[in-house]
């Protein structure tokens, strides 16, 4: 496997001074920047849209990899896409409450822009709920918390899912895919999600809220 990569998210950054926090993780190492959207809807709170991620893009040349949180992102793709996302993911749970064919048409929609896609399944979702669109992605993302807020407490059994989309991928020709974890992750269990067989590791709160960025990036991703 090769070395694992942490995605700050800077849902745990102030938005007030946005630019300097990215500067700060880009300093302190961090391998692609996680940006956090939601939309009020399909989870509480609304964070950002497309001109943040335009925004951020002008002045970081790291990987921008935009978790969209919300309903009907078919409709929102061209933004992010337009607005330089390099990678944008969506959730089952939302596409699965349109139609059963609308998750496969969002990823390919987003491949359509020449941008990497991936799906989303929250801690409650079966790994099998997206097999079948595992050929399409790019990345899958494996909620380690209900998606909504940064700092909540990981939960160990979805690292269940972690190893059945490894183990599947495996099976397909496809054991290279990127699998990213998100939610609850820290330099002390860090370790333990990468023998799992996620690759790639989202950490608001720890990298935020470490005194030391750098050392708290260098740590989580082993
Ligand atoms: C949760 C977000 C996460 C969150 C992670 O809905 O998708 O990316 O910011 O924050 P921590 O690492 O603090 O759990
Ligand atoms: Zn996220």
């Amino acid at each position: 496997m090769t070395k694992a990569k942490v995605a700050p998210s800077i849902l745990s950054a102030d938005f007030s001074a946005m630019g300097e926090a990215i500067k700060e993780i880009e300093r302190a190492g961090a391998d692609l920047v996680h940006c956090d959207v939601m939309d009020g809807s399909f989870v509480e709170p609304i964070t950002f849209g497309g001109q943040m991620v335009k925004n951020i893009r002008k002045i970081t040349a790291l990987p921008l990899d935009v978790h969209l949180m919300i309903e009907h992102p078919k409709t929102q793709i061209k933004f992010f896409a337009d607005a330089g996302a390099d990678i944008i993911t969506v959730h089952y749970e939302a596409c699965k409450k349109i139609s059963p064919t609308y998750l496969k048409e969002t990823l390919e929609l987003i491949k359509s822009y020449g941008v990497k896609c991936g799906a989303v399944i929250n801690p409650d979702t079966p790994a099998e709920a997206i097999f079948d669109v595992i050929d399409l992605c790019d990345m899958v993302l494996v909620m380690s918390v209900f998606p909504g807020y940064g700092g909540q407490k990981f939960i160990p059994t979805s690292l269940e899912n972690v190893k059945k989309v490894r183990e599947y991928a495996l099976s397909i020709g496809k054991g290279d895919i990127d699998i990213e974890i998100d939610g609850g992750v820290t330099c002390g269990n860090a370790e333990e999600i990468r023998a799992a067989g996620a690759n790639v590791l989202v950490a608001g709160s720890a990298v935020f809220g470490a005194p030391d960025k750098a050392a708290a990036i260098d740590k989580i991703r082993g």
